[in-house]
C-alpha cells in the first residue's frame, strides 16, 4: 500500500534534548529556522504531533506566512495542512490552541481512546479508532487513502519520532542542532532506546541557518520479510532510475537493479546491457560486482525495477536463479514481467519456492515502465 512521504522534523540541544523540564517550551531554533519550518509546513498536506506535545507545548502548528497560505490556495490546496494527533488515552484538552486554529483536525486513537477523545472534542475533530493498539502502518494507509495525504510532516515529540524511525516508516529526518545545553536527564530526548537500523543513515544536506545547523538524513536499511520500509521505496526508486541508463533495445527490457546489505550499505548496482554486453541483465550485472563470499549477501535485498527473469535464451541461468545462488533471500520489485518476450514468466515463483520474500511495490510500476514504453502495447 502506498503511504505518504513521511518527514520527521525536530530541533535538539547539543546534548540531544528536545526540551527542558520547565513550564514553557524551550526555543531551540533561530528565527530564520522557524521560517524554514514554516516553509516545510506549507509544503505538507498534513502535520502530525503526539498528544504529549499538545499537552506540553500547546502549539498552534500553523502556516504563518500569508504568502505561503495564498500559494497553497492558488494551487487548489487547503489553506492550512490537516492537523493530526495520536493518543491512546484520549486525554485531550478541548481548549488547546491546536483545535481552534488552522484547518481540519484529525485524531488517531485506539478503541479505548475513541470515546473519551470524541466526548472531549465533539465536532471539532474527526476521531478514528485503529483497533486495540495504534498501528502506524494503518494510520499512514488511512491518511493516504482516505484523507489524500501525500506528504506528512511529523513535528514530534520523541515518542512519536522514535516509533516511526524504528519501524522504518520515516522517509526523511530534518534535524536542527541548536548551540545550547539542557543538561537535565529528566528532559525529553529526541530518540528513545530500542532497535534502530544497524548502519549509517544517508546524509543528504547540511545547512547553516544563523547559529543552528540543519541536517537532513534518509534512512537506508531495507525492511525484513514482506513489510516494506521507507528505505525500500528509496532503493526501488534508484533501481527504476538506473533503468534510464540502459542502451535502448527493441528486443529486451531496460531494467535497473541495486543490491543493498541489511545495514543499508549499497553492495552493487547495475542495469541492462551495461558495459557493452548486449545481453547482460540488470540483476546479473549487479551481482557480478559483488564478492560471492561476502557474508552480507545472505541478509541483503535485491531491488529490481522489473521482476527478475525466470527463463532466458541468452544465458544459462535466469536472474531469479542467480539471486538464489548468491544467497540473497529478499527481492523488492516494481513490476511483474509481462508476456512481451517470455510467456508466463514467473521469477517471483522461483524466488518464493527458494524461500525468498518478494515484495511488489506497484506504485513504482509506472516509473519502471517509462524506459520500456516502446515495448508495451
Ligand atoms: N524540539 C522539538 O523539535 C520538539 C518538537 C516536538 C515536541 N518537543 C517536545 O517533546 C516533548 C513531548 O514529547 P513526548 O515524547 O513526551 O510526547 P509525544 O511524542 O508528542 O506524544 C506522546 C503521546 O502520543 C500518544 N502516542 C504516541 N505513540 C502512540 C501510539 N503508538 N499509540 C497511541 N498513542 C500514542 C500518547 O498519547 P496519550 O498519552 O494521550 O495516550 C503518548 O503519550 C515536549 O517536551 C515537547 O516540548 C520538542
Amino acid at each position: 500500500m502506498p503511504y505518504p512521504y513521511v518527514l520527521l522534523s525536530a530541533a535538539v540541544s547539543l546534548d540531544g534534548y528536545l526540551d527542558d523540564t520547565g513550564p514553557d517550551r524551550l526555543l531551540l531554533s533561530s528565527p530564520a529556522d522557524f521560517d524554514r519550518v514554516d516553509e516545510v509546513r506549507a509544503s505538507a498536506d498534513a502535520i502530525l504531533v503526539g498528544a504529549g506535545t499538545l499537552r506540553a507545548d500547546n502549539p498552534r502548528l500553523l502556516v504563518n506566512s500569508p504568502e505561503r497560505r495564498a500559494a497553497r490556495r492558488a494551487e487548489g490546496r487547503a489553506e492550512y495542512p490537516l492537523k493530526v494527533t495520536v493518543t491512546a488515552s484520549g486525554d485531550l484538552d478541548p481548549d488547546a490552541r491546536f483545535w481552534h486554529t488552522g484547518g481540519d483536525k484529525l485524531v488517531y486513537t485506539t478503541d479505548k481512546g475513541a470515546d473519551p477523545a470524541a466526548r472531549a472534542l465533539g465536532p471539532t475533530a474527526d476521531v478514528v479508532a485503529l483497533g486495540p493498539e495504534l498501528d502506524w502502518r494503518a494510520l499512514l494507509e488511512h491518511l493516504h487513502d482516505v484523507r489524500g495525504v501525500r506528504r506528512l510532516m511529523v513535528e514530534g515529540g520523541g515518542t512519536v519520532h522514535t516509533q516511526l524511525l524504528q519501524q522504518g516508516l520515516a522517509d526523511e529526518l530534518q534535524l536542527v542542532l541548536a548551540p545550547l545545553f539542557v543538561g537535565d536527564p529528566a528532559a525529553p530526548r529526541l530518540f528513545g532506546p530500542g532497535g534502530y537500523q544497524g548502519g549509517r543513515l544517508h546524509l543528504t544536506e547540511t545547512r547553516r541557518i544563523e547559529d543552528v545547523v540543519l541536517m537532513r538524513y534518509e534512512p537506508t536499511a531495507p525492511g525484513t520479510g514482506p513489510e516494506p520500509t521507507a528505505a525500500d521505496r528509496h532503493w526501488l526508486r534508484t533501481a527504476c532510475e538506473l533503468a534510464a541508463l540502459c542502451p535502448p533495445s527493441r528486443t529486451a527490457f531496460s531494467v535497473g537493479a541495486v543490491v543493498v546489505a541489511a545495514d543499508g550499505t549499497e553492495l552493487a548496482r547495475g542495469h541492462s546491457r551495461e558495459g557493452g554486453d548486449p545481453v547482460v541483465h540488470a540483476e546479473e550485472a549487479a551481482l557480478a560486482k559483488t564478492d560471492p563470499a561476502d557474508p552480507r549477501l545472505a541478509g541483503a535485498t535485491v531491488y529490481s525495477s522489473l521482476e527478475p527473469c525466470s527463463r532466458r535464451a541468452s544465458r544459462p541461468a535466469p536472474c531469479a536463479r542467480l539471486i538464489v545462488g548468491a544467497g540473497v533471500r529478499r527481492v523488492v520489485t516494481a513490476w511483474r514481467e509481462p508476456d512481451t518476450f517470455v510467456t508466463a514468466a514467473d521469477g517471483t515463483g522461483v524466488l518464493v519456492d527458494a524461500g525468498a520474500d518478494v515484495v511488489l511495490l506497484p506504485e513504482f510500476e509506472g516509473l519502471a515502465k517509462l524506459p520500456n514504453a516502446h515495448l508495451l502495447p
